[in-house]
């Protein structure tokens, strides 16, 4: 009865919703067959790095102020002008973390960092194609061959309602008190590519310029909360966190605003991934069949293609070094055009299709289900879809996205290159 009950609530609330269903985000059972999330052996990042390390292939240089950091970034390709800042007591290692030593957050496509000045462990995540997040703590002690430690504490936070359901990754914004706390629950959100600027990153600082586009990052305290409701410009456009705290603590140079707009639009991108992938198994082991979640393909492709995404209306200038060192990953086609391109005037991205969709773990959802949203994605494209829910998608962005895809991805199906 309470599991039919859990089945059709979602179902109820899709049809209720059509027009702003985001995607459902009752946990799933992802510790039973078929997942069976904490017994598998994850074939993720981590767990290469950590074979290389095993078998005396790589050694993780030990660095005298910031101990395996700077080696772990360069293992998973993360780059200090990734490195974002939080200040609020939200995650692990609370008692560390406030304003005056914020937690320092860095990122690739497929693995973050969390290191905070003083604490005893990194933290370290990452993507798994087939059990979504994974996550894991190493000691920040010299040691011959560095252990990561899997660990299933985390997924008390990072696997549930606040990352789809699923293991996964997210940013929220909560304006804290001087000491880290967050002063008022009314201010708790999920932060994604969707949410106004004005609502985003309370308990973050943030560096680099948005006009007059303000935002809560760099408050501290009721007092400034207050201010900021007065006067919205304050502590917007900042470029230099040395007042608030001794910032040579930090191996990466302030709280890049780029680098929290992508890291936004990516953690919530993984988490739909892993969803789909994950929900699409455990339907066709009940049913046999993926019909129950056809509005999450919907949800997912508005998603992938950023239709409501909060549109910019003045141009946004962090750190150039972080625009650089993330778009030289770029698949370029003929045209030279890449879906990493950040446009940062008024969009995020030139070309608004999820960079993701190069990703491992977007090639590894189940293949039923990946077929839908490959034929529809198609459709949408072509001009064939002309649902209202893509209709901000303009023709031209459709076209551009639709010749890229073709030339730069390989594991498309074979109609999408016919004529
Ligand atoms: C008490 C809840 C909680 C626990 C437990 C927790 N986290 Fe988090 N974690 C958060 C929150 C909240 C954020 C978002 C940033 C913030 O508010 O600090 C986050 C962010 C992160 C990030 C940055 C990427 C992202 O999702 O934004 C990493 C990496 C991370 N956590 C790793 C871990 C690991 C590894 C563990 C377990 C060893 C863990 N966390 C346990 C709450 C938690």
């Amino acid at each position: 009865m309470k599991r039919t009950f859990a089945l059709l609530l979602p179902l109820l609330f899709a049809a209720a919703h059509a027009e702003d269903f985001q995607g459902a985000d009752h946990p799933l059972e992802y510790d039973h067959e078929p997942i069976s999330y904490s017994a598998s052996q994850p074939h993720d990042p981590i767990s290469v790095v950590q074979q290389k390390i095993m078998s005396g292939e790589l050694k993780l240089k030990w660095d005298e102020k910031f101990g395996y950091l700077p080696a772990l970034l360069d293992a998973f390709g993360a780059k200090k002008s990734s490195q974002v800042l939080v200040m609020s007591k939200t995650s692990l290692q609370r008692r560390n973390i406030s304003p005056d030593n914020p937690r320092s957050v860095f990122f690739s496509d497929e693995v973050y960092l969390g290191y905070i000045p003083g604490a005893p462990v990194i933290e370290i995540s990452s993507v798994d194609p087939q059990l979504g997040g994974t996550f894991y703590f190493i000691e920040q002690e010299q040691v011959r061959k560095p252990k990561f430690t899997r660990s299933n504490d985390c997924l008390s936070c990072h696997g549930g309602q606040r990352t789809l359901g699923v293991p996964g990754h997210f940013v929220r914004s909560v304006v804290t008190d001087a000491s880290g706390e967050m002063i008022s629950l009314e201010e708790v959100r999920d932060i994604t590519q969707c949410t106004p600027l004005k609502d985003r990153w309370g308990g973050y600082y943030v560096t680099g310029k948005s006009g007059s586009q303000f935002h809560r990052g760099n408050l501290i305290g009721e007092k400034d909360l207050m201010q900021f409701k007065r006067e919205p410009a304050f502590k917007s456009n900042l470029t230099d966190l040395s007042p608030f705290f001794d910032t040579s603590k930090y191996h990466g140079t302030g709280s890049d605003i780029t680098a929290l707009m992508v890291l936004e639009h990516q953690a919530h991108m993984h988490n739909y991934i892993a969803r789909l992938n994950i929900e699409a198994k455990l339907m066709l082991a009940a049913y046999g069949h993926v019909r129950y979640i056809r509005a999450q393909v919907d949800a997912f492709l508005r998603y992938l293609l950023f239709t409501e995404e909060f549109p910019l209306t003045q141009k946004i200038e962090g750190n150039p070094d972080y625009v650089r060192d993330f778009e030289a990953h770029a698949i370029r086609d003929s045209k030279g055009r890449s879906l990493r391109e950040l446009d940062l005037k008024t969009r995020l991205f030139k070309y608004p299709c999820s960079f993701l969709i190069y990703s491992p773990s977007f090639d590894a959802i189940e293949p039923q289900i990946k077929a839908i949203i490959l034929q529809k994605l198609h459709d949408i494209l072509t001009g064939k879809n002309d649902d209202a829910q893509f209709a901000r998608l303009k023709p031209e962005d459709r076209k551009a996205i639709l010749e890229i895809l073709i030339e730069t991805k390989k594991t498309l199906p074979d109609y999408w290159r016919r004529p």
